[in-house]
């Protein structure tokens, strides 16, 4: 109960604190949540009326907030979900959009839809890991995985028909050395051998393995195809993923549109790390980058495996445009691969 009554606490803090942070760059925490207790005592007589504030005598002095009953302040299920894909910016679009004020977001993967562990634990159990949000909020998670699980489909559909998706996509060949990058890495961690991405995207004879999962995840077609089996396309809004790179904020407002939010999120919130490549978010505590694991530098691949690659995935990015009613430009990805492998070698 302890345990919950903090967590609650670091939530309401969180949550009331999320508007006066955002708008009027408060620093500290107590101050905006008290500034945002006062100011709604003052003059919204009806909420003044709907708080109250109980003390249970195991818990005075302990956790201190812990039992504030705010009715308007609840988990809710998401609302919207970034679904996929992999490896293609998911985290920065989460963590950039949770600057908004009408958003609040669950920092960690659910792997709700996808794992039957966590399925089984039923719709409260994801609802109680969803942040605190006030009405006019969006609750949104991301969990990657779930672009390429059909069970996740139905299950977000049983969930909620109208729920609103996000899906951000990149350079399928990039995204696949991405992907097989982390993989590699991960290995390589638990001393696991050493896999190189040309034995991983091709056969012994040298054609591509189109059943390894690295490519199968860049074959946005396929999965697109079955979320639009249950969703409207008006529903899932596709994201730019290499766009969102050069200049976020543009991509941002498409959301903002999408989700019906007031604008906010605006060029000067986000500056370019140029050591990094990216950009971070202007706190106001700092500029706030995402940690190394994000716009790693990719090693070397063979050049003419990624000609083949990107000829191999031709015919599953016309399907995905078609699909999708918009074309992106993936015809520079190798460049980009081969761009920033200069960059690792000067820096060694
Ligand atoms: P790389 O590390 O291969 O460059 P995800 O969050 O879905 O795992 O995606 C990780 C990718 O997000 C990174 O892949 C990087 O290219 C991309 N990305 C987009 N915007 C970023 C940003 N502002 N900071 C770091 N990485 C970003």
């Amino acid at each position: 109960m302890k345990g919950e009554g903090r967590y609650f606490e670091r939530g309401v803090i969180r949550t009331l604190c999320s508007y006066p942070t955002k708008l009027f760059g408060c620093k500290c925490a107590g101050v905006c949540f008290m500034a945002v207790v006062v100011i709604l005592l003052l003059f919204n007589p009806s909420l003044r009326s709907s708080i109250q504030l109980t003390t249970t005598p195991d818990t005075v002095g302990d956790v201190g907030f812990n039992d504030f009953h705010y009715k308007h302040l609840q988990r809710r299920l998401p609302q919207c979900i970034i679904i996929g894909a992999r490896k293609a910016g998911t985290r920065a679009l989460l963590g950039f959009l949770d600057l908004h004020p009408n958003i609040v977001t669950n920092k960690k993967e659910e792997h709700f839809f996808d794992r039957n562990e966590n399925y089984k634990n039923g719709l409260e159990w994801y609802r109680n890991h969803m942040p605190l949000s006030l009405p006019d909020q969006v609750t949104m998670e991301k969990t990657p995985a779930y672009f390429h699980s059909e069970q996740a489909v139905k299950r977000v559909h049983e969930m909620n028909s109208s729920v609103r998706l996000i899906l951000i996509v990149r350079d399928p060949v990039v995204r696949a050395v991405s992907d097989w990058y982390q993989l590699e890495l991960k290995r390589l961690r638990n001393d696991g051998p050493s896999i190189p991405f040309e034995t991983t995207v091709l056969r012994k004879d040298g054609s591509i393995n189109s059943s390894n999962e690295v490519l199968q995840r860049s074959m946005y077609s396929v999965y697109y195809k079955k979320w639009t089996e249950l969703f409207s396309p008006r529903q899932i809004h596709i994201v730019d993923g290499d766009a969102f790179v050069k200049n976020p904020a543009r991509e941002l407002e498409q959301i903002e549109i999408f989700l019906k939010i007031p604008h906010y999120l605006t060029e000067d919130m986000f500056v370019r790390n140029e050591s990094k490549g990216f950009y971070c978010a202007v706190k106001t505590s700092g500029v706030k980058c995402l940690n190394d694991s994000k716009g790693r530098q990719h090693p070397d691949v063979d050049p003419q495996v990624l000609v083949k690659l990107r000829s191999f995935f031709v015919k599953f990015n016309k399907r995905f445009f078609k699909a999708i009613d918009k074309e992106f430009n993936w015809s520079s990805g190798n460049r980009h691969i081969k761009h920033r492998s200069r960059k690792r070698k000067s820096a060694d």
